[in-house]
């Protein structure tokens, strides 16, 4: 289909375009993002794609599985919260025509794994190609982070659209929230003998409950006691003490683990990161307490059973876990720490073996 576009330039409208774009986990640095610090995240192999299908009526309709919700332009902020992803991507990139989205994913949801930056990512690559909008990849993002905060309603940081639009295969990804840079560092545990194993403890993870957002409300309190504008830039924690104490103590802590992490990796000191993992869970569950019982069994059993390091993953409040382990020794850490949650009257969790993988891309289609 050939149309103007609305700068008047002569464009080729697709009629149908699957933007894909992956889940992923943070390795290190977690809680950072919106304190302006560094964290390392890897994108993941697990895929969200989104199929969209320009209408003439005026008509949004979004089909995830067996869900579907309908509503028209100008109506958007009347969607369903899980339909909220994609119509407050459409409200973000301000496209005023209908569309037909079709959603289907093999990220898990509410793991902790970041199927919602997965899901607007996708969506947004999509309505990209298919009204020609010419959109950058930094303008992508920031209208996905706005879909996530504005429309969903959800005070995220940005970490996980970043990571779902720039991940490269094999590499992990240091974001500086401070300075906005990015830097590609190799990730490759395997050719180390090891694997990145995912617990997905299965107890639900919501980001719009109140817990992430009242440390966000913390750790901007702790900030301003201090004089500054981000708490990653703090250095004497002195005036501060109690809660405020706390979140500060592992914000600054956290962003020093996230440069050792990398230098590390740089240096192809794989034993140091097991200890750093530890102390990043450690500091999550004590200082910033966003861990839950679950994760932390996870993280111990799987210490226990032969993981070199393994830590929470994500906002917390349940979700996921990581363990960096001896490749030989993965199928012994998943029947311990099964066994420790079965023991305790909880569901079994779930595992991913998770690898590197690229960043969100359009599908090729035949023309
Ligand atoms: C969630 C948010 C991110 C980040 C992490 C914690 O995944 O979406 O922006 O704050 O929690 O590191």
């Amino acid at each position: 289909m050939s149309e103007r576009n609305r700068t008047g330039v002569e464009s080729t409208r697709r009629t149908s375009v699957t933007g894909i774009a992956p889940g992923r986990v943070n390795l290190i640095g977690e809680h950072v993002d919106y304190n302006g610090g560094r964290c390392l995240p890897i994108a993941l192999t697990q895929v969200t794609h989104a199929t969209v299908t320009p209408r003439d009526d005026g008509v949004v309709r979004v089909v995830s599985g067996s869900r579907s919700w309908e509503g028209r332009v100008g109506r958007l902020d009347e969607a369903e919260q899980w339909a909220s992803y994609v119509t407050g991507v459409l409200l973000a990139l301000e496209v005023e025509d209908g569309v037909d989205v079709g959603i289907s994913s093999d990220v898990p949801i509410g793991a902790g794994l970041s199927s919602s930056a997965a899901l607007e990512c996708s969506v947004a690559f999509a309505l990209d190609e298919v009204f020609d909008l010419g959109r950058s990849h930094e303008e992508i993002v920031a209208a996905c982070v706005r879909a996530e905060q504005e429309y969903v309603g959800a005070p995220t940081g940005g970490l996980d659209q970043a990571i779902a639009v720039y991940g490269e295969a094999s590499q992990a990804l240091l974001i500086d929230f401070a300075s906005g840079s990015r830097e590609q560092v190799p990730f490759d545990p395997s050719a180390h003998g090891l694997a990145l194993l995912v617990i997905d403890t299965k107890v639900s993870h919501t980001l719009t409950d109140g817990g992430y957002g009242s440390r966000r409300d913390e750790a901007w309190e702790a900030a301003k006691a201090l004089g500054l504008s981000h708490l990653a830039l703090a250095s004497d924690l002195s005036d501060l003490s109690g809660a405020l104490l706390r979140r500060a103590r592992h914000v600054v802590s956290e962003v020093a683990r996230v440069d050792a992490f990398v230098q590390a990796l740089h240096a192809d000191d794989w034993e140091a990161l097991g200890p750093l993992l530890v102390a990043s869970h450690v500091s999550l569950r004590d200082d910033y307490e966003v861990s839950c019982e679950e994760l932390d069994v996870a993280v111990d059993v799987a210490r226990e059973a032969g993981a070199v390091g393994a830590r929470m993953t994500g906002g917390g409040f349940g979700g996921s876990a990581i363990a960096l382990v001896p490749t030989e020794r993965v199928e012994a850490v998943q029947a311990a720490v099964t066994t420790a949650f079965v023991a305790r009257g909880w569901g079994r969790p779930a595992y991913i073996l998770a690898e590197p993988g690229r960043g969100a891309w359009i599908e090729d289609q035949p023309d």
